[in-house]
């Protein structure tokens, strides 16, 4: 029978099926929301709340294909990637699973009769071996008695040494989640002598098949739970079981992958090739690749996009090992479109796109990768000790912008270790560093020796009764700030919000009955808020009593813009239907700016729909609520936080009614309808795959709109067109302007001809030489140059003076042919005209021009000229 990987996965599910299991489809490679994974590693992940029985599931018995990423975390196999024959990042799971229903003994024998029976994958029972979990007698005599293996071929193993439930056949998919006992079946692909030994060799043995038995939630490193359903939970490697069944010897040399390989060869034009690894290399990280843009994740330097980027440039800095020279990694896309067809239709259709983005990822690293590439062999060359030293790798990083995994992955093939001490060192130097340059910019060096922590009060209050603290002048910590002083004042509590998270910091005033001191900005540094300003009356001393009121209505439109922020976010999400990432924010009293990631453009339809909702929700007068909540408890509520940013354990959360929330410590408004009105004015890519909104609130949306309104207005009036004829009207004027420019080019051409005629007249001998000099008609720079150029042509030798009048200026443009450019000059000419009439400009030796004042006596300048020709001739 011919195995081919779509026949194996149709037997698998048929197999199933069969047995009373539902087919469920694969579910997406990012994982659902609460979930510790970045990606889904296995195919019990969609059905983790099930097992945990914080779900109920409307089926007790599934199989599925799942599409799986393993590239980090617990189960990481970006790294073997070309030194494994049987691993990949990407990879399709086949797996049962019951919720409750069948435990150990089915799920053993399931496993046993597809692999084993004749009319299915038929393999010889005398190969297989499986491991069985320590304690577990149960599966042990399952596969003793019931399904007769020898004791030989049932391996027991334990945990590692003091550490309980951490074992090879102790399975769990992260740090904290389901768990269980699993056995494991091994398939032995050589005919050697069978000996338990060689289950340490793995090259002789491929794990082909998990079976888990969930039984457990482990909470944290230490803590284990019993769960309430016992479930079962199995996942086997598509591309290994295709491998033993196509009898092939590594999982590279299956069908997809000879077919995947064959056209990565063809597309590059290689026949014979010498590092077949490289290729196996290409072909699992483009199918990887594919896999996850198609989820819509971009190349980028955190999160998801960063592993993404990790493994483009992996495969890059491979196909440089191939010799491969031009941008090919985006042309292998539709051959592995073409294998996938399985994950549906709609995969097709992002063809381009996934071709597009991969394209301008390679583009860019192309060059970072040679350079790179470049300095690490010159001095791996040079290596005496098997190790690179830490500055070097440093050095590729910061300054050329090499990945540091690369190095590592391109120094594990030269059996050289990096000094990670040193690189460390580098790194914490370099943080220190710009840690000292950011208090620079900051200009507040002695705050950092005298933090104090202030509290803000500015959530429930705008003007509070606080006492001064600390102050500083010329950035020297001071007792006393002098009348005019320009400086910092940092009380014990404060209504004034410190410039974060998008959101810029108040100003307003302190003051008492003696003194006032104005607040320009506050900043905030570590637990301390700043103000920056300057005392306008009396002075200020530690230790008074002081009033610290803030400019309310800048506050009011700051925040009525914040909550805007908020949800633009949410209508974004809704328009756009993609899960929009925020990459920074501005949010002023002015107006407010969201950057975030989307990949493409967004049409003016989009922009309305974004506005329409963002109003509706205004006009709907939506409570925003504030709230503080444990970390932990917020994420599982689903408050939106930043992936890479460290929370405190207790957070402030924010609610808009059930449209928006988000972690965030701004200010904002009470309700939505605060807001008044929402406008967007910009819109823009600013970056690769990062688009920037710009919007308007309030007085000032309406005040834009007005604006805009007046503009129409006056364009109406200018066209003499209305509202619904201004466009054809603007489309008939460019026609028209066209058509203008093309008949005025034709009517030059003609004076050209004409003019140059007669110029050809007023021509006079120097000493046998040709020498013209005219003022002309045509006002134009370009066609004076054209004229010369005909001119050049037509006399051979000579010397052409031409200019034109300009209101007070005259334009002046020399030429000389070429065959006296040795004795007269252009330039040299044109620097008399400008020295006689106080001019500007220059130029070459063949031609030049120069702008002057109005010449009053031409024919006296001219006459010099001519006589400095003479001399010169
Ligand atoms: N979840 C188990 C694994 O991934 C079956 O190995």
């Amino acid at each position: 029978m011919q195995y081919t990987t779509k026949k194996i996965r149709k037997m698998f599910l048929d197999f199933f099926k069969e047995n009373n299991h539902k087919i469920i489809e694969s579910s997406s490679l990012i994982p659902q929301k609460n979930s510790n994974l970045l990606f889904t590693n296995a195919g019990m992940n969609q059905f983790q709340n099930i097992f945990l029985g914080k779900e109920k599931y409307q089926f007790q018995k599934v199989a599925t294909v799942q599409k799986c990423l393993r590239t980090g975390g617990k189960h990481n196999d970006l790294e073997q990637v070309g030194y494994s024959q049987y691993h990949h990042t990407f990879f399709e799971m086949l797996g049962n699973f019951s919720f409750g229903d069948y435990f150990k003994k089915e799920a053993i024998l399931y496993a046993w009769k597809l692999l084993t029976d004749r009319n299915w994958f038929n393999l010889p029972k005398e190969k297989i071996l499986v491991t069985v979990y320590q304690d577990d007698n149960e599966s042990y005599n399952i596969w003793k008695n019931l399904i007769g293996l020898s004791v030989e071929n049932i391996i027991l193993i334990g945990n590692t040494p003091n550490n309980p439930y951490v074992s090879d056949n102790f399975w769990q998919m992260g740090e904290t989640g389901p768990c269980g006992p699993c056995t494991e079946i091994f398939f032995k692909k050589s005919n050697d002598i069978f000996k338990i030994s060689h289950l340490k060799d793995k090259k002789k043995y491929i794990e082909i098949w998990n079976i888990v038995f969930i039984q457990f939630n482990r909470i944290n490193q230490n803590k284990i739970i019993p769960l309430p359903i016992f479930s079962v939970d199995t996942g086997m490697g598509l591309e290994r079981i295709a491998s033993i069944l196509q009898n092939v010897n590594s999982n590279y040399e299956i069908d997809i992958f000879k077919e995947l390989k064959k056209s990565i060869l063809k597309i590059n034009n290689l026949k014979k090739i010498k590092h077949t690894k490289s290729l196996n290399v290409i072909s699992d990280h483009i199918r990887a690749s594919v896999f996850i843009i198609q989820e819509n994740i971009l190349p980028d330097n955190e999160h998801r996009g960063y592993v993404l980027r990790r493994i483009i440039r992996r495969a890059l800095r491979h196909g440089e090992k191939l010799g491969i020279k031009n941008p090919f990694f985006y042309k292998i896309v539709p051959d592995v479109i073409k294998c996938i067809k399985i994950f549906g239709e709609k995969i097709r259709f992002q063809q381009n796109n996934i071709k597009n983005i991969l394209k301008k990822e390679e583009l860019q690293f192309t060059k970072t990768l040679q350079t790179g590439l470049k300095l690490l062999k010159s001095e791996i060359k040079k290596i005496k000790n098997h190790q690179l030293d830490g500055k070097t790798v440093f050095y590729l990083y910061d300054t050329i912008g090499f990945p540091i995994d690369l190095t590592q992955d391109i120094c594990k093939e030269y059996q050289i270790n990096i000094n990670i001490n040193e690189l460390k060192n580098e790194i914490n130097k370099k943080k220190r560093q710009s840690k000292q340059n950011k208090n620079k910019i900051k200009n507040l060096p002695n705050v950092i020796q005298n933090t104090y922590t202030s509290t803000f009060k500015g959530y429930n209050h705008n003007k509070i009764t606080c006492i001064v603290k600390q102050i500083f002048v010329n950035q020297q910590a001071v007792n006393k700030i002098l009348p005019e002083e320009k400086g910092i004042i940092i009380l014990d509590r404060s209504p004034f919000y410190g410039e974060s998270g998008g959101q810029i910091g108040d100003s307003g005033i302190i003051y008492n009955s003696k003194s006032l001191f104005h607040v320009q900005n506050t900043q905030n540094y570590a637990t301390t808020i700043i103000h920056i300003g300057q005392i306008k009356i009396g002075s200020l001393e530690i230790n008074d009593l002081v009033t610290a009121h803030i400019d309310e209505k800048k506050r009011k439109l700051i925040q009525n813009n914040h909550s805007a922020t908020h949800l633009l976010q949410h209508a974004l999400n809704k328009i756009l239907k993609k899960n929009i990432i925020q990459k920074g924010s501005y949010i002023s009293e002015k107006y407010l700016r969201f950057d975030f990631s989307y990949n493409q453009e967004i049409s003016i339809k989009e922009i309305f729909c974004i506005e329409k909702l963002i109003n509706k929700n205004i006009q709907k007068n939506i409570n925003i609520c504030d709230d503080h909540l444990n970390f932990e408890e917020a994420k599982n509520q689903g408050y939106i936080f930043f992936q890479n940013k460290t929370y405190n354990s207790i957070v402030r959360t924010l609610k808009i009614g059930n449209i928006s929330k988000e972690l965030c410590k701004g200010t904002h408004a009470h309700n939505t309808g605060n807001i008044g009105l929402f406008k967007i004015i910009y819109e823009k890519s600013i970056s690769r795959g990062i688009r920037r909104i710009e919007a308007v609130t309030g007085k000032k949306a309406l005040k834009h709109i007005y604006n805009q309104y007046k503009k129409n207005i006056n364009i109406n009036k200018i066209l003499k067109s209305n509202h619904e004829s201004i466009i054809p009207k603007i489309k008939k004027l460019i026609i028209n302007y066209k058509n203008l420019e093309q008949s005025n080019k034709q009517l030059n051409k003609n004076i050209i001809a004409i003019q140059t005629k007669e110029l050809i007249n007023k021509i006079i001998q120097i000493k046998k030489i040709n020498f013209l000099n005219s003022e002309i008609k045509i006002k134009d720079r370009k066609l004076l140059k054209n004229m010369i150029d005909q001119l050049k042509n037509k006399i051979h030798t000579g010397i052409i003076i031409l200019f034109y009048k300009k209101i007070s200026k005259n334009i002046f443009m020399v030429g000389v042919t070429n065959n006296l450019t040795n004795i007269i000059q252009s330039n040299k000419i044109i620097e008399i005209i400008k020295k006689y009439a106080n001019g500007s400009g220059g130029g070459k030796a063949e031609i030049a021009e120069c702008i002057t004042e109005n010449i009053n006596n031409l024919d006296q300048l001219i006459n010099y000229i001519k006589k400095w020709i003479e001399l010169k001739i």
